[in-house]
């Protein structure tokens, strides 16, 4: 008797479990990342960089900005005002991280990604003057993912 009451625990725990695994990956999905094609389209600035810094986290809605190290322009170079670059040109300020309008939008000091960036509008304000903007997922740097960018890229060049 008890150990009939202990299995039919057990099944209850393991289905409860299937159905947290089954809805996790519902909410995933729940956030369906957008054609590269589309969102390379969309942002002027590509590049990769190394997360130096994070600062003026907003306590309210979990955003934040981050000091970036630069290592390479994929897109949009010259769209780069000079008087935005830090510490001797090769840092940037980024913004939005945290914004729930874009799928993975949080890192931490020390990670290396690929970023779509766009220019802060001017009605975001004087502290973001100076900023530029995520507009689409980080994406983790692989040979894949940066031959990908490229190839968008180059398409979008000669179209
Ligand atoms: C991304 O940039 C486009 C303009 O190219 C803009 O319409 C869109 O709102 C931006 N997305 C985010 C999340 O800022």
């Amino acid at each position: 008797m008890g150990c009939q009451r202990t299995l039919a625990a057990g099944r209850t725990a393991l289905l409860l479990a299937g159905l947290l695994v089954a809805l996790w990956h519902r909410c995933a999905a729940s956030c369906p990342e957008r054609d590269l094609e589309d969102r390379e389209e969309e942002a002027n600035i590509v590049l990769t960089g190394t997360v130096d810094e994070i600062i003026n986290m907003d306590p309210v809605h979990n955003t934040y900005s981050c000091k970036v190290r630069v290592w390479r322009y994929l897109k949009g170079k010259t769209n780069v005002n000079r008087e935005i670059l830090l510490d001797g040109g090769n840092k940037l300020m980024i913004g939005g991280f945290g914004n729930p309008g874009i799928c993975d939008n949080q890192v931490a000091t020390g990670d290396t990604r690929i970023f779509f960036l766009n220019p802060a509008p001017e009605a975001m304000g004087p502290e973001h003057k100076n900023e530029l903007m995520l507009n689409s997922s980080l994406m983790r740097i692989t040979l894949r993912n940066l031959e990908d960018v490229e190839h968008c890229v180059e398409e979008l060049k000669y179209t």
